[in-house]
């Protein structure tokens, strides 16, 4: 079976999926670890040298290799992975199931301020300014995560709760 996770960043999507893999026994791939260790650097290191253009490439190219080359996983994709080109289209086509972690802005807004320095879309924003930034990012962004087959309602919900939830999608 394949799964695959989308949502903003900070929506819980890696650590839920970790979970969710262990109990489908499934393997867990993490889209960002897994463009990380196949080029030996971090996001936060390509995004630097080479860009964010570059970084979508390959973001692209990782997407595709997963869907194509594995049969059964639960894949946490990056939070812009669907926003990209043809991802979301492909990622409705290749997988068994997509879901869309929906959490509030306000949530949102809270774990990224203390998650800053790991995520090169935001680290140079001055705290006060991040409600602002995840606001409109969000509202472009929705648009492509709500194609995903299940949208689930993350906020207020204790991890286990959601991946009970998620598998009673499947
Ligand atoms: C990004 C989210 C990150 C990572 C990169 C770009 C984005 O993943 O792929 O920094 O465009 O939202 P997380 O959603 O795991 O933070």
């Amino acid at each position: 079976m394949k799964v695959v996770l989308v949502g903003y960043m900070a929506s819980g999507k890696s650590s839920i999926g970790k979970l969710l893999a262990k109990d489908l026994n499934v393997e867990f791939i993490d889209l960002d670890e897994y463009i990380e260790e196949d080029l030996q650097k971090s996001i936060a290191t390509i995004f630097s040298e080479k860009g964010e253009i570059y970084f979508r490439k390959i973001e692209h190219e990782m997407l595709q290799r997963v869907l194509n080359e594995k049969e059964a996983f639960v894949l946490s994709t990056g939070g812009g992975t669907p926003c990209y080109g043809t991802n979301m289209d492909t990622i409705l086509e290749k997988a068994d199931h997509s879901i869309y972690l929906q959490l509030s802005v306000s949530t949102l807004v809270d774990r990224i301020q203390s998650e800053k320095h790991t995520r090169p879309l935001v680290s140079a924003i001055d705290d006060e300014d991040i409600p602002e930034f995840v606001g409109k990012h969000l509202f472009e962004r929705r648009q492509y995560y709500s194609k995903a087959q299940h949208s689930l309602d993350c906020n207020e919900k204790l991890i286990d709760t959601l991946v009970t939830q998620i598998k009673e999608l499947l």
